[in-house]
């Protein structure tokens, strides 16, 4: 029986809003956002799936999933049409759910490139009426077949940006990407923000990035600014949000200012992605 089946109400369905996080760099905050996010827009309110598009897992882990009991995942979901709302897993915060990865997704890559329909696995999964207002996907860091498939499925992409030297290098590819996945798959897709991580106010680099990237990207740029705390890398280990683990610390202040600020660019997103359809 599904984990999730006494809580969901499965009469209250919508198409959700498909939020990826994503960044080809590796240890950006990509992982620490999502899940971060994720806990910070079920506490406002909304009902939230992460998906765990990683094979090594940190969001499920870090949500306190064990992985190796699983009998489902997101590889499965990918692979084998297994239901969403059954593989889906509840967590510890109140309307968060998460679909957990597994490591069989390492091999996805070589597997994707026989399938069908190979770059629309996820959207065929997840763009389906839902018991959730949104899901957040934690990508994996490339700008892989699973990435590409995530980004197809969205309606927009947050893009967390480490504040450190090379912070920029990297984004003119993912920027590119973005805009090769408008033109020929999703023409919908936007990027919903830039998320400057680990800052460091006592760190001059810190300030010459955020104004590099504030030029660069002017309002995309959100306003809220997650700090360097160590609160953050700390709750992963104890398998809770740094929110639930430590709600008043600054980098959970960070992302709850970062989820009202998600939620008021989405009413505008939103509007606009409305007016569209409606021409
Ligand atoms: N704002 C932050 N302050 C301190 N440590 C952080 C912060 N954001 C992320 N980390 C830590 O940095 C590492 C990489 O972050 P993670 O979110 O896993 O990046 P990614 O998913 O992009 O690889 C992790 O150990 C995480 O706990
Ligand atoms: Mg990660």
């Amino acid at each position: 029986m599904s984990q999730t089946s006494d809580r969901l109400d499965t009469n209250d369905m919508r198409i959700p809003r498909i939020l990826s996080v994503a960044n080809q760099k590796g240890g950006v905050g990509k992982t620490t956002t999502s899940v971060n996010l994720a806990t910070a827009l079920s506490a406002i309110g909304q009902k939230v799936l992460l998906v765990d598009l990683d094979p090594q897992g940190n969001a499920s882990t870090g949500l306190g999933i064990r992985r190796a009991g699983l009998r489902s995942s997101t590889y499965d979901v990918v692979f084998d049409d297994a239901d969403v709302i059954e593989t889906a897993q509840t967590t510890r915060v109140p309307n968060l759910d998460v679909l957990p990865s597994s490591i069989h997704l390492s091999g996805a890559e070589v597997e994707l490139v026989n399938l069908e329909r190979r770059e629309f696995r996820l959207i065929e999964a997840l763009r389906v009426p839902m018991p959730y207002d949104y899901i957040i996907i934690d990508c994996p860091p490339s700008l892989s077949l699973l990435t590409l498939n995530a980004l197809i499925a969205s309606d927009a992409v947050i893009v967390p940006l480490q504040c450190e030297f090379y912070a920029l290098e990297g984004l003119s590819h993912l920027v590119k990407t973005i805009e090769r996945v408008q033109k020929n798959f999703n023409d919908g897709l936007e990027i919903h923000g830039v998320v400057l991580t680990m800052f460091d106010r006592r760190n001059r680099l810190s300030s010459q990035v955020e104004d590099d990237v504030r030029a660069h990207f002017g309002e995309r740029v959100y306003q809220s600014v997650i700090p360097r705390n160590v609160r953050l890398s700390e709750a992963p280990s104890h398998g809770l949000p740094a929110i639930i683990y430590d709600m008043q610390c600054p980098g959970a202040r960070a992302y709850i200012a970062l989820a009202r600020e998600v939620l008021k660019r989405e009413k505008e997103l939103i509007g606009k992605a409305q007016l569209k359809e409606s021409l």
